[in-house]
């Protein structure tokens, strides 16, 4: 478990949030009997990451008055949703990377079937350590699986297609974002404010933070992989356009990407206002990820 209980709320920095994510996510992943199969999973879920999806949990868990142990369960739940949406994102039938974090994906470091196996893993894993949650345990799977269905169904649209033909591309476009991307976010918020046992209005307000920061992350990206080199990414560059992926540049130009990326980062800081002062550490966050280059 994590060490919650000996620090006061609020008074970690990201970076021992991230410290403690990075413990609770080593003791799960260690219970994996199958040694290769582990390898796979520590792999994908223990090197590196920013720990976007944990950190945003844990603080709005914060906000709202839970505290670290309520939390962290649902916190590793989502980024071990993340790590699975990753590895089989990189898979040769889906966007066909050689790198990711600056390191072989995994299934160039342990084959196709591992990283399959791997993925498949971990995505069960999280329903099991999220059922662990001291509060509302049983909203908090749902959360997880729900937001997991979504993302699924996102990763689908991006690489199949099939967007109902009735929606313009800008419409396709955002039903592809929201999913893919925007969904595993928006639940990671949402549940921090589950797990703190949050009245409705105060999910409610999250639940806007959470969809624009969401839509947001994935229009950076989209940026990120225009304008930054593979080596500063940390994964190959100039993928999108070269695989013909509906990205928002792609869609509505370079220039308009950057003005939706303000436009965004104001309605999430909008969605905020009611919680003054105390949610400046979700402020924090949101100008963080709008500024990110990695
Ligand atoms: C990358 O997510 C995939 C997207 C949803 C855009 P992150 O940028 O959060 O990846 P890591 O975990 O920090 O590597
Ligand atoms: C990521 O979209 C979406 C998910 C992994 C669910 P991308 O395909 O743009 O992510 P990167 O750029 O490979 O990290
Ligand atoms: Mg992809
Ligand atoms: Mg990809
Ligand atoms: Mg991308």
């Amino acid at each position: 478990m994590c060490a919650a209980a000996e620090a006061p709320q609020s008074t970690q920095t990201d970076a021992q949030l991230r410290e403690l994510v990075d413990g609770y996510l080593q003791g799960v992943v260690a219970e994996i009997s199958n040694e290769r199969l582990r390898e796979a999973g520590e792999y994908a879920l223990l090197g590196g990451g920013k720990r976007v999806r944990p950190v945003l949990a844990l603080r709005t868990c914060q906000l709202l008055g839970g505290s670290l142990d309520d939390g962290m369960p649902v916190a590793c739940g989502f980024e071990m949703i993340h790590a699975f949406s990753l590895i089989h994102d990189d898979l040769p039938a889906l966007d066909n990377d050689d790198m990711r974090r600056g390191k072989p994906t995994v299934h160039k470091a342990f084959g196709e079937s591992l990283a399959i196996l791997a993925g498949d893993m971990l995505q069960s894993m999280a329903l099991v350590v999220t059922a662990k949650s001291p509060r509302n345990a049983d909203r908090l799977v749902l959360e997880v699986a729900t937001a997991t269905c979504a993302m699924i169904e996102g990763q689908a649209w991006d690489t199949e297609g099939g967007m109902p033909a009735s929606l313009t591309e800008g419409e396709k476009l955002d039903l592809i974002h929201r999913n893919k991307t925007a969904a595993l976010i928006r639940g990671a918020c949402r549940s921090g404010a589950i797990a703190a046992d949050a009245g409705s209005d105060a999910i409610d307000a999250i639940d806007r933070w959470g969809a624009a920061l969401g839509m947001m992350f994935q229009v950076v990206d989209d940026i990120l992989d225009e304008t930054q080199t593979s080596e500063h990414l940390g994964k190959t560059a100039g993928k999108d356009q070269e695989q013909g992926k509906m990205t928002y540049p792609a869609v509505h130009g370079l220039k308009k990407a950057q003005s939706y990326v303000r436009e965004l980062e104001l309605e999430a800081a909008d969605a905020l206002s009611g919680f003054g002062d105390r949610a400046q550490e979700l402020r924090n966050i949101t100008n963080a990820l709008a500024v990110r280059t990695r």
